[in-house]
């Protein structure tokens, strides 16, 4: 993995409950990311407190955490050139109804919790949390 040209999303469980993955993969697509990892999961609580351990102090931690773990997601690398800066700009601000119309949170999100898709807040971040779900055999760097 190259840092500065990936980025990580989860779909999350609200989104994936609403049968929303097909349509968000085909965004991305459009949007002319490339997937090089890609895996359904159900998280623990505990898992999704490590995840999301920068939001410790936030009170909406537990509540998050407790949403995280609540059904199954989806998680995938994406590599594209400026990938994090071009990722977040195309999900859109975290509560849905601030988002620019045409982004994935403005159409698939329900509430700033439930906003359908989470996307890394800078490179360092990006390469931690495709390692926290992915191993190197199930990422495909050269694709
Ligand atoms: P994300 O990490 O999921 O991509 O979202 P983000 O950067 O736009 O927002 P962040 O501040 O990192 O918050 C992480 C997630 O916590 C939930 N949240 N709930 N109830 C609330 O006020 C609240 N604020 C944030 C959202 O699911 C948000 O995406
Ligand atoms: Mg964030």
């Amino acid at each position: 993995m190259e840092k500065g040209k990936i980025t990580f999303t989860m779909i999350k469980p609200t989104a994936f409950k609403n049968n929303y993955t097909g349509d968000i993969l085909k965004m991305i697509y459009q949007k002319k990311f490339r997937i090089i990892a890609l895996k359904m999961m159900q998280l623990t609580k505990d898992q999704a407190a490590a995840f999301y351990i920068e939001h410790k102090e936030r009170p909406f931690y537990a509540e998050l955490c407790e949403f995280m773990s609540s059904g199954p997601i989806i998680a995938a690398i994406l590599k594209k050139e400026n990938a994090v800066r071009d990722y977040r700009q195309f999900i859109g601000s975290t509560n849905p109804i601030e988002a620019e119309k045409g982004t994935i949170r403005s159409v698939f999100g329900s509430s700033v919790e439930q906003n359908a898709v989470h996307g890394s807040d800078s490179d360092d971040s990006a390469m931690r949390e495709s390692s926290f779900f992915f191993s190197d055999l199930e990422i495909f760097s050269n694709f």
